[in-house]
């Protein structure tokens, strides 16, 4: 099985390319299928997750080509079931955003229950609430999600969460309503204001995305067009971690320094220098980091798949610090694998993590739990004396593109291992 191979202790320094957002791309997928014509989508990351929702979408007829590694093109003329029941969807969250796409076009669509990441319960009753407000019978059926309208109604829908997920699906399904759709309480994170471009420059008419309220007044049709996706901040927010946590000097390219104003304004509490241009942020981290509290909270608040890299930063810092997590209820399970680096982190009521700073981690043999955790323990492990390996890597390919080349590139020492004996050649390459 493939795992990282580590050696740990070199500060990360040089210059890193981020690609596009995934948790973008993937309801843009589904919003390109609410259009017959041919859709050109560009700054599409190349990782698992986006590979698993495009097979997917070949499986129900529609045409997706990738014009180079990060250009897709595609036509959704041919669809010929509604159905989409692929195994490897249950496993991305994602995919759940067909729902909103063919309710919309369609008035009807049948998708699987979703997973993604094991963080906590992750509920759709939001979901489901905003398509039958708009007048959709929705039920869940042998682990189907079956929503169907004669006609689908603008309404208007007071989430009572804060959802990124729920505010883009039913803003998708609004978007080929008839009337008027008002969304109270919407989620503001840069991809639901991208999935809410990527349609106006289709035809649709929606007002107010990032803010509380959005305004979707309906179309009848959606054409085709061809869109870029924004970068995604939770990479640029890793390598920026990475910088702070390796002592380094990373200068993080291609991304928009007003998505990441939560992660910068947290680096400079723990005392890093961070500089902003245009499209790039660099960060210097001369000192080790400072002690601070951190709750995680949804847009523009510090994100919640920033949570596990800060705390690996904490955990290195003098004094104590205190992280909480208000989104996900299960996600501090990467803290007994850090642990065995040599943290000092307690959970309480499991949103509550206590760390006491060590000042160094030790290399260790470690498994990634989920994709933001998995990300945050190859950081502490670069950070780490010694060796060490990280397992599970799967989890960490769903969202990062050539997460340990580009590691590399900032001489990190890092390597993709299969055999107990490439991580021996590793070792003797690198000692
Ligand atoms: C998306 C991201 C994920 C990120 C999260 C929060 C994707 C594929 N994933 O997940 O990386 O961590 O936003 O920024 O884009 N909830 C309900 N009922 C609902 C919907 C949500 O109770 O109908 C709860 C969830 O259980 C969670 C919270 O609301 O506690 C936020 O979830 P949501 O914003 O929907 O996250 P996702 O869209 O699943």
């Amino acid at each position: 099985m493939e795992q990282y191979a580590i050696k740990g202790g070199n500060p990360l320094v040089g210059e890193v390319e981020i690609a596009g957002a995934k948790n973008a791309a993937l309801p843009i997928f589904a919003a390109a299928a609410m259009t017959e014509e041919t859709v050109y989508i560009d700054n599409v990351p190349d990782v698992r997750d986006i590979d698993v929702m495009l097979d997917a979408m070949r499986g129900i007829g529609v045409m997706v080509k990738k014009a180079d590694r990060h250009r897709i093109v595609m036509n959704a003329g041919n669809i010929h079931n509604l159905t989409v029941e692929d195994d490897r969807c249950k496993k991305i969250r994602g995919s759940y955003y067909l729902l909103g796409a063919f309710l919309g076009r369609y008035k009807s669509a049948e998708v699987v229950l979703p997973g993604g990441c094991d963080i906590g319960s992750r509920g759709i009753d939001q979901h489901l609430k905003g398509f039958r407000a708009l007048g959709a019978e929705v039920i869940i059926e042998h682990g189907l999600i079956k929503a169907r309208a004669a006609q689908l109604r603008g309404s208007h829908i007071y989430m009572d969460k804060v959802s990124v997920g729920a505010t883009i699906n039913v803003m998708m399904a609004a978007t080929l309503a008839e009337g008027m759709t008002i969304i109270e309480n919407c989620a503001k994170e840069p991809h639901v204001v991208d999935v809410a471009n990527f349609l106006n420059s289709c035809g649709a008419n929606i007002k107010g995305a990032g803010t509380d309220v959005i305004r979707i007044r309906g179309v009848a049709r959606l054409h085709g067009t061809e869109y870029g996706i924004i970068p995604d901040q939770i990479e640029a927010g890793t390598y920026m971690f990475a910088a702070a946590v390796t002592r380094g000097d990373v200068l993080v390219k291609n991304v928009i320094p007003k998505h990441l104003e939560s992660v910068t304004a947290k680096l400079l509490e723990i005392g890093c220098e961070v500089e902003e241009a245009d499209d790039c942020i660099r960060v210097v981290a001369a000192r080790p980091p400072m002690h601070t509290q951190v709750r995680t909270l949804p847009y523009p608040g510090f994100p919640t798949d920033m949570q596990p890299q800060i705390t690996v930063a904490l955990a290195l810092a003098k004094g104590t610090s205190i992280v909480t997590e208000s989104i996900f209820e299960n996600r501090f399970k990467y803290v007994d694998e850090l642990a065995r680096m040599g943290a000092d982190i307690k959970v309480e009521g499991g949103d509550t993590a206590i760390i006491d700073g060590v000042g160094k981690y030790t290399g260790a043999s470690v498994t990634a739990p989920d994709l933001r955790g998995g990300a945050a323990l190859v950081i502490a492990a670069l950070a780490a004396e010694g060796f060490s390996t990280v397992d599970d890597i799967k989890y960490i390919e769903r969202g990062y593109e050539d997460f340990h080349l580009k590691l590399q590139s900032l001489g990190a020492q890092i390597e993709l291992v299969e055999t107990d004996k490439d991580f021996q050649k590793f070792k003797l390459k690198v000692s």
